[in-house]
């Protein structure tokens, strides 16, 4: 288990797509992937909790209502987005 960073600032570059003005919702579990964090997934949709993941520092917001209601301090990544810099223990 590792410590995996995520800065809002860093998010907020990453949401710009390819076409100009659009902006693409990337999921914890997406940028985690992209930096080559290895976060264990299931369904993808919050359903399963397979990718359920301690929250060490920030805040995040679900893109959907989930099946599996994470406690205070854990998130689903595959469902969530972060809302403030966040460090994940990962
Ligand atoms: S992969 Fe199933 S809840 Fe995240």
């Amino acid at each position: 288990m590792e410590a995996f960073f995520v800065s809002t600032a860093i998010v907020a570059i990453a949401e710009i797509g390819d076409d100009f003005g659009i902006e693409q919702i990337r999921v914890l579990a997406t940028i985690a992937e992209a930096n080559d964090i290895e976060i264990s997934s299931g369904c993808l949709f919050g359903d399963c909790g397979t990718c359920l993941t301690k929250i060490l520092e920030g805040d995040v917001k679900y893109t959907h209502p989930t099946m599996v209601k994470p406690e205070n301090g854990s998130c689903l990544p595959c469902s969530c987005v972060p809302v403030s810099d966040i460090v994940l223990k990962a």
